[in-house]
């Protein structure tokens, strides 16, 4: 572990918070962001370097993290041009805690393994939230060396780190964690209206729903009090979490596999990006409920 050089490349709301994790325990050599303003940016506030290229970052580095939005973005960095695979050094292991498509992942790590390196997915329970408390669980895909040699770094920055199996298999376990969030949060978002036109106050609504329901979760406790106070800052962007149904969507109808639950809150998710809240936390999923 000890002289062990870590890179980063996603300086999104998660991947800022983690590099900022690593950088505290001494690990972090730099960073990589498409935006580089912001690679400057967290340079100039921590102290590491801020590379061009995801290339560079790589050359730099034995380690490389990558925490980006979707499986174009996770693509390009990896293997595209100047990316991450053409800096790799025999040994180095990429850890990818982004949400993406299994397949995509699986075809990225036999690239990696191709140029000596190895590589795991390892996307993440828990938001930024978490991330700044060292809380994340982190659901680990690939090889047990890989495995223990990511588990050393990701302490640093999650609570419980997992080997679920091969690679593509800690996104398998993600997808099915989302598949239910992302429903039980229309759920939600549907008793939260249902109530106030019962003429609920919005106190007993929040108690019910985060503090009596045999169904409150830690997801209520988060959700609830914004859909109430329509303080819809963002979390966990909207726009990822159509991103994971459509990803479900597609894993599950290649398996013939009947998901209508999640495939309805999907239709949700999108009729939300129609609206323009995309951006926003997916709680904001309850705007498409309010009659107009
Ligand atoms: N936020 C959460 O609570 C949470 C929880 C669990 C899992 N996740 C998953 O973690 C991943 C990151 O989430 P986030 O909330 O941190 O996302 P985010 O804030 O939207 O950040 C996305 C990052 O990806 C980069 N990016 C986007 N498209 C790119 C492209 N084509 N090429 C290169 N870089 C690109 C962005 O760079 P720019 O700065 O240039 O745009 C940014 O650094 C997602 O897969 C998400 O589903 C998020």
């Amino acid at each position: 572990m000890a002289g062990v050089r870590v890179g980063l490349a996603g300086l999104g709301v998660m991947g800022w918070r983690i590099a900022r994790n690593l950088r505290d325990a001494g690990l972090l050599v730099g960073v990589y962001n498409r935006t580089f303003d912001k690679a400057l940016k967290f340079s100039r506030d921590y102290g590491v370097e801020a590379f061009r290229t995801p290339g560079e970052l790589a050359r730099a580095s034995d380690v490389v993290i990558t925490m980006l939005s979707d499986d174009e973005a996770v693509r390009s960095v990896i293997a595209g041009g100047d990316s991450v695979l053409s800096g790799l050094r025999p040994g180095s292991l990429v850890i990818d805690m982004s949400t993406i498509s299994p397949s995509v992942s699986i075809e990225l790590a036999s690239m990696v393994r191709s140029r000596g390196g190895d590589m795991v997915d390892a996307p993440v329970i828990g938001t930024s939230v978490a991330v700044e408390r060292k809380e994340l669980v982190v659901l680990v895909g690939g090889s047990e060396d890989a495995f223990n040699r990511a588990r050393d770094i990701l302490q640093h920055t999650a609570k419980t780190i997992i080997h679920v199996g091969p690679n593509g298999y800690g996104l398998y376990a993600k997808l099915i964690n989302n598949a239910l969030l992302g429903s039980y949060v229309v759920a939600l978002a549907e008793v939260v209206q249902l109530g106030r036109a019962f003429g609920l106050s919005d106190s007993v609504i929040l108690d019910v729903l985060t503090k009596l329901s045999s169904a409150r979760s830690p997801t209520s406790e988060l959700k609830v009090p914004k859909m109430l106070s329509g303080d819809y800052s963002v979390q966990f962007a909207l726009k990822h979490m159509r991103k994971d149904l459509d990803i479900v969507n597609r894993e599950a109808s290649m398996r013939g596999v009947p998901i209508p639950i999640a495939s309805l809150a999907l239709q949700f998710y999108r009729m939300a990006e129609k609206m323009g809240l995309s951006e926003e936390d997916f709680a904001a999923v309850l705007k498409v409920l309010i009659r107009r």
